[in-house]
C-alpha cells in the first residue's frame, strides 16, 4: 500500500484510485447490532472505536447542547456504510475529511454513507457536526437525559450516551475519551478521568476532562450544574475528585461524609481486588429526583436521595467495587451481568464484616433463608436472567449468594486469590462468566461446572448444601446493603 502510494506518475495514481474502491468491492453495511441477545440493536457491527474526542458546548437556560465528535475507529470488514447510535441531529459527517452522507434509521441509529466504501482493518477517522436539545429526544418512549434546575445529568445503564454523543454503543467496545465542556460561568461540567485544564473567555468557562484507560460508552457520564469540587489524594496515592451539587439542601451533609470517604474504601477495596486501575477516582452527587448509583468510571454517579436516612457508605462500597468489576474488567454481552454485580454487592457483604455489621456468611444465610423456595425470586438466574430481569433484586443477593458458594467450595485461599487475580487478568477488557470459570477451576484447581449451574443457571432454590440456618437475625448491614437496590423497585 504505501509502496504503491509513493510511485509517482498519472498512471501509478490512476491505479491507486481504482485500487481502493476495487479492493472494498464486496463491501456491505455494518449491522444495526453489535450481537448482543438481550438488546439486538444496541452498538454497530463493523468497526472498533478507540477513542472519542468531544467538544461540546452547554446552555442550562435551555437544555441545548451542541458540538463535535471526533471518533476514532478501525473497521473490521469491508464497510458500503455503518451506525452510529445517537439522537441528536446531526449537520455534517465527514468520514477521513470527505463529507459523508448520513440518515436517521430505527430507534437510535445513525446511518452514515462514505462517498467511498472503506476497506476492513483500516483506521478510519469519523467527524460527527451535532446540536440538539437533549431532553426532548426518546427512544423507545423513554428518556434517560437528567434535566436538574441548573443543568443536566447524562448517568443510566444500559443507556445513555445516545443523549450526548454518537457511539458504538455497547460495553464491547471500549475507547478512551477526551470530554470538552464550555458552560456559562457559574456552571461547572463533570466528567469521567481527570480535568486536565479550564479556561474562560467571554463568559464562558470550557472543562477538558480526559480518561486515558479504555472505557464502555454506559460508564461515560457528564454533569453540568452549579458544583462544588473537593480534591484529595488517598494514603494509598489515589488522586480523588469529588462533586457535590451546591442544591443538596438537608442531604448534603450525609453526601459529603459518605462520598468523601472514597480514597479510604478504594484502599480498602485494593486489599481485595488488587492496584486500583485507573488514575483518578471519585464520585458527584447532582441534584437530580433519581434513586440509584451507577458506577460511571472514575467519576460514580450517587442520587441524593440515597442519603436521605444519613451517610451509607455501602453504596459508595458497591459502586467503587464495580471499578474493577465493570469497568476495568467489562462485560462482553449483558447476559454476564452477574460479574458486575454479583461481585459489587459481595464487595457489600465484605465491608459489612470489616464494619462488625454481620459477615458475609450471615448476609448469606439470611438472603437464603428470607426467600422460600415458591419465591420467584428463585425463578431469576443471575447467570443468564433476561433483559427484563437484568437488575433484578436476585441478580444482585442470588448473584453475591453464588460468590459465597464458590468462596465455600474451593476455600478462602483460592477465593480470594481469585477475588484478586481476576481483575489484573482481565485489566481494561471484556469477560463473560465462561471465562470467569475457566480461572477459577484454573486457580482453585477443581471443576466447578455443577456449582456455576446450581447457582447461576437454575431457575430454583439451590439444596442449601451443609448450612442450614432456619431464622437467622437480620444482619446490621442490611437495610444499607438494601438501599443500594433502589433501582430495582422503579
Ligand atoms: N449498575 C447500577 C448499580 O447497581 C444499577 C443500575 C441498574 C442502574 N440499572 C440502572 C443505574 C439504570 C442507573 C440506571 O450500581
Ligand atoms: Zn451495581
Amino acid at each position: 500500500m504505501h509502496r504503491r502510494i509513493l510511485v509517482p506518475g498519472a498512471l501509478a495514481a490512476a491505479s491507486v484510485l481504482l485500487a481502493i474502491p476495487a479492493s472494498a468491492a464486496g463491501a456491505s453495511p455494518g449491522a444495526p447490532g453489535i450481537g448482543d441477545p438481550y438488546y439486538p440493536a444496541y452498538g454497530n457491527g463493523g468497526y472498533d472505536v478507540s477513542h472519542y474526542d468531544l467538544r461540546l458546548t452547554y446552555q442550562p437556560a435551555t437544555d441545548r447542547l451542541e458540538g463535535t465528535a471526533t471518533v476514532l475507529a478501525r473497521t473490521t470488514q469491508d464497510l458500503s456504510s455503518f451506525d452510529l447510535d445517537f439522537l441528536l441531529d446531526v449537520s455534517e459527517v465527514r468520514v477521513n475529511g470527505v463529507t459523508a452522507s448520513f440518515a436517521a434509521s430505527g430507534e437510535h441509529e445513525l446511518v452514515v454513507t462514505p462517498k467511498s466504501p472503506l476497506v476492513k482493518g483500516t483506521p478510519v477517522t469519523v467527524v460527527v457536526r451535532y446540536a440538539g436539545v437533549p431532553s426532548t429526544k426518546s427512544a423507545y418512549g423513554f428518556s434517560t437525559w437528567h434535566r436538574t434546575p441548573d443543568g443536566a445529568v447524562a448517568a443510566d445503564e444500559p443507556e445513555s450516551a445516545w443523549w450526548w454523543f454518537p457511539s458504538n454503543d455497547h460495553p464491547l467496545d471500549k475507547a478512551t475519551y477526551d470530554v470538552s465542556v464550555a458552560v456559562p460561568d457559574g456552571t461547572r461540567a463533570i466528567s469521567n478521568g481527570t480535568l486536565r485544564s479550564t479556561t474562560s473567555r467571554l463568559g464562558w468557562t470550557r472543562y477538558n476532562w480526559r480518561q486515558d484507560k479504555p472505557q464502555a460508552t454506559y460508564l461515560a457520564t457528564l454533569a453540568l450544574g452549579r458544583f462544588d469540587i473537593t480534591t484529595s489524594t488517598s494514603e494509598g496515592g489515589v488522586p480523588v475528585v469529588n462533586a457535590y451539587s451546591r442544591d443538596l439542601g438537608d442531604d448534603d451533609g450525609a453526601a459529603r461524609a459518605s462520598v468523601e470517604r472514597t480514597g479510604e474504601i478504594v484502599d480498602w477495596l485494593s486489599g481485595y481486588f488488587g492496584p486500583y486501575p485507573f488514575g483518578s477516582a471519585g464520585g458527584y452527587v447532582p441534584n437530580t429526583t433519581t434513586s440509584y448509583a451507577l458506577e460511571t468510571q472514575t467519576r460514580v454517579f450517587y442520587s441524593p436521595r440515597q442519603f436521605a436516612n444519613g451517610s451509607n457508605t455501602s453504596v459508595v462500597v458497591h459502586e467503587l467495587a464495580h471499578q474493577w468489576y465493570g469497568d476495568s474488567v467489562s462485560l462482553k454481552g449483558w447476559r454476564d451481568i452477574w460479574l458486575n454485580e454479583g461481585f459489587a454487592r459481595y464487595a457489600q457483604w465484605l465491608w459489612s464484616e470489616h464494619e462488625g455489621e454481620g459477615t458475609a456468611q450471615e448476609l448469606a444465610d439470611y438472603v437464603y433463608a428470607s426467600h422460600p423456595a415458591d419465591d420467584p425470586f428463585w425463578t431469576v438466574k443471575p447467570g443468564d436472567p433476561g433483559a427484563e430481569n437484568q437488575f433484578d433484586t436476585a441478580v444482585y443477593d442470588r448473584g453475591a449468594l453464588a460468590v459465597q458458594a464458590l468462596r465455600n467450595e474451593i476455600g478462602d485461599d483460592a477465593f480470594f486469590a481469585v477475588l484478586k487475580g481476576w481483575p489484573r487478568t482481565y485489566a481494561y477488557g471484556s469477560a463473560d462468566i465462561a471465562d470467569f470459570r475457566a480461572y477459577a477451576e484454573q486457580v482453585s484447581g477443581k471443576p466447578l461446572e455443577a456449582l456455576f449451574d446450581t447457582w447461576l443457571f437454575r431457575p430454583s432454590k439451590p439444596a442449601s448444601g451443609a448450612r442450614t440456618v432456619a431464622a437467622p437475625v437480620r444482619p446490621k448491614s442490611w437495610q444499607k446493603i438494601a438501599a443500594t437496590n433502589s433501582v430495582h423497585q422503579n
